[in-house]
């Protein structure tokens, strides 16, 4: 069969994390698809950096949005981030001339999630985004595909393994929260702005497109409730752990008589539950659905080989003729859920 012809925008973690397996596994990739995939073209801000992989194969271009326009290319892979600016343009880019996109980037889809569906549906083309969520568990499949005959009822999980990272490790070394965030910075765990993980806000990003998939709603990260972590002090944890308790940063989506609730914000979990038991810069999330009862997904959340195995899955979903919607059904069927504390007296 016709190879799949692939343009990868982004070769930094991730980026160089799907490199490394299309060109690993690019004889049992074929054997599963049916056909190889071959990288055509990328495009990264250095060229010079070292990324542990040959990209002399592939044309190397200065601008993504005109790699996203090439004619030459099937599937269009987005992995630099950013909500808006060069990653959402490419993006559009490349919906608007015909090409499957895949990504990883959370804030872009949390915030024009449902634009960038529609636009996709318009255009007859796919828009996959396993990566986004939890990186490495497979998270988005399970709820759109596993969990297609089910009324899902709640959706909850520790989705930022940097914060559960600085929890479990203040409580362990009973170190105070600034020392184990300096820590973590060190380790080269945090985003580059550190808000986006202490202040909840990757996390909330995660709940929310969780929320749409789950519930059938437009995604509406605006009325997501966030606290993040900044105030949570070794006297909490303390305290939370003399009466069996944890403090993790826990999200929760779940429709109430009232409307949809989305919160993530630190919250008690028991010493010995799974979530309770999760260990540093791990992710958990739960699926609930009427008639599976309660699923439970463990795994790394982010690194370059889970999050480029979460790419590679939606990349192989393409190779193999699936035509998945974004949310799990098309984006003009999506409804309005009134958020919860909105619709309240
Ligand atoms: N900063 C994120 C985390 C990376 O710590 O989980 C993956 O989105």
């Amino acid at each position: 069969a016709a190879p799949l012809r692939l343009g990868v925008a982004g070769l930094g973690t991730v980026g160089g994390g799907v490199i490394a397996i299309l060109q690993r596994h690019a004889g049992l990739i074929a054997a599963r698809t049916g056909r190889p995939l071959e990288v055509v073209a990328v495009s990264a801000r250095d060229r010079r950096r070292d990324r542990g992989v040959d990209l002399s194969g592939y044309d190397w271009m200065d601008d993504p949005v005109a790699l996203a326009r090439r004619d030459d290319i099937d599937v269009f892979i987005e992995l630099m981030g950013g909500a808006d600016g060069p990653a959402k343009a490419a993006v559009e880019a490349a919906l608007a001339t015909g090409k499957d996109v895949v990504t990883a980037n959370k804030a872009m889809l949390a915030i024009h999630g449902q634009s960038l569906a529609g636009a996709a549906e318009d255009a007859g083309c796919v828009l996959r985004f396993e990566a986004a969520v939890a990186g490495g568990i497979p998270v988005i499949k399970s709820l759109t595909e596993a969990l297609a005959g089910n009324a899902v009822t709640r959706v909850m999980g520790v989705m930022n393994g940097t914060c559960n990272y600085i929890l479990t490790r203040m409580e362990e070394a009973g170190l105070p929260y600034d020392t184990v965030f300096a820590e973590a910075q060190a380790l080269g765990y945090l985003e580059a702005d550190p808000t986006l993980d202490v202040g909840g806000i990757d996390a909330a990003h995660k709940l929310a497109l969780l929320a749409a998939i789950g519930f059938g709603t437009r995604v509406n990260f605006d009325a997501v409730e966030i606290e993040g972590i900044e105030r949570i002090s070794i006297d909490d944890i303390r305290q939370a752990a003399d009466m069996g308790f944890r403090i993790k940063l826990l999200g929760v989506a779940r429709m109430t008589g009232r409307g949809l609730e989305q919160r993530m914000a630190p919250c008690l979990v028991p010493a010995d539950s799974p979530l309770g038991q999760l260990p540093g810069a791990t992710n958990m999330v739960v699926l609930e659905g009427d008639a599976v009862g309660q699923i439970v997904l463990r795994g790394a959340g982010a690194g370059a080989g889970p999050t480029a195995s979460a790419v590679m899955s939606d990349v192989i979903e393409i190779a193999r003729g699936l035509r998945l919607p974004t949310f799990g059904q098309p984006a003009a069927t999506l409804i309005d859920a009134v958020p919860a504390r909105a619709a309240a007296p």
